[in-house]
């Protein structure tokens, strides 16, 4: 059943491939979706909904624009909504009009603490604002002290398809990792062409802040100690909200779909949709933004020009596994 007290609304969106995300973004919440369409999106995809200007300014409800502009409240503090409202999303490149944020009654954003990458796709972006601002009650208070230090690991579980696994590699920048583990074992990631990579790299004027991108073979294990949790909508645990998602030598698992055994001991979070569970980047999106939650870091330190000679960092990076792949900011933000 649609929820009646929100609509999703696309300004601008211009990627077919991003419009159907979308609309699946709002199956997941029980929502409508529909769009201002400047950007000949109906050309692409005939049954597109669509709002002209007037009927997106004039409501049902508030307009909530949740786009990362300077000011925006943060999303984990903005739910849950009490009236129908229409949530608005933005552009790929240009993020949402003007005419909408003035009219917005808030903005909302998603606090991005990565460095490099301070965006996430359009699509994730608009699930985890319904996730926060449809259901955002009984949620526990974000962790202060020394966050960092509790950032869990992450291992991507078998996904499925490479853009949905490059949007969710995306994510996990965004959010603040700096390596994530890939068990590739539907070859969509580690040994593929990748279309946009020739040009991202030459693009990438630095090699600053890249994700890296570690394989996790069919025998992956979780480290000696370790607390494995592994989220999904149709795993039997807690609530994500409630689940302890966060803490040293813990390791966050997503799987893509059901083919992933988790191993004896492993403990889950389930993520509570109201609708028809979403594709993967939506998932990992919703799940990544809940984990930099319970860390409660909220915005990415100015990144300071590299030393010399062996600093910590530096020091890290002779660990770095040999067969790690090396995933620049710029590459990411094409998906
Ligand atoms: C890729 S973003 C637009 C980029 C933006 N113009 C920029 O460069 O900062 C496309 C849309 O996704 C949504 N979005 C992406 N990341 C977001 C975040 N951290 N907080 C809120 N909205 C976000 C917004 O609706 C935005 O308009």
């Amino acid at each position: 059943m649609l929820n009646p007290s929100a609509r999703l609304v696309g300004d601008g969106v211009e990627n077919p491939a991003n419009a159907e995300a979308l609309a699946e973004a709002a199956r997941m919440f029980a929502v409508p979706c529909s769009f201002r369409d400047s950007r000949g999106l109906a050309g692409h995809l005939p049954e597109l909904s669509t709002v002209d200007t007037a009927a997106l300014l004039g409501g049902p409800g508030p307009l909530i624009a949740v786009d990362n502009a300077p000011g925006a409240e943060s999303v984990y503090r903005a739910g849950p909504l009490r009236t129908a409202a229409s949530i608005v999303v933005g552009n790929e490149r240009r993020g949402i009009r003007p005419d909408v944020l003035r009219a917005a009654a808030k903005t909302v954003q998603i606090p991005m603490p990565g460095r490099g990458v301070n965006t996430l796709n359009v699509a994730t972006a608009a699930a985890v604002a319904l996730y926060y601002l449809l259901d955002a009650h009984g949620r526990r208070n974000a962790r202060a002290p020394r966050p960092e230090s509790h950032r869990p690991a992450l291992l991507l579980a078998a996904p499925r398809d490479h853009v949905e696994a490059g949007s969710s590699l995306r994510s996990a920048a965004a959010f603040g990792w700096q390596s994530v583990a890939v068990d590739d074992r539907e070859k969509v990631w580690f040994g593929t062409p990748r279309p946009v990579r020739t040009e991202a790299r030459a693009a990438a004027r630095s090699h600053r802040n890249p994700l890296r991108v570690v394989p996790a073979g069919d025998a992956w294990s979780p480290p000696p100690g370790g607390r494995v949790v592994v989220c999904g909508p149709d795993v039997d645990g807690p609530p994500l909200h409630r689940a302890e998602l966060t803490g040293p030598n813990t390791v966050l698992v997503i799987p893509d779909g059901d083919g992933w055994e988790p191993g004896p001991g492993t403990g889950f979070a389930r993520v509570a949709l109201p609708g028809v569970a979403g594709r993967y980047r939506l998932l990992t999106g919703i799940v990544l933004a809940e984990a930099a939650r319970q860390l409660g870091i909220r915005t990415a330190a100015v990144p300071r020009p590299p030393r010399r000679g062996l600093s910590y960092g530096s020091g890290l990076d002779l660990t770095v596994p040999p067969d790690a792949d090396l995933v620049e900011p710029w590459e990411l933000t094409r998906y």
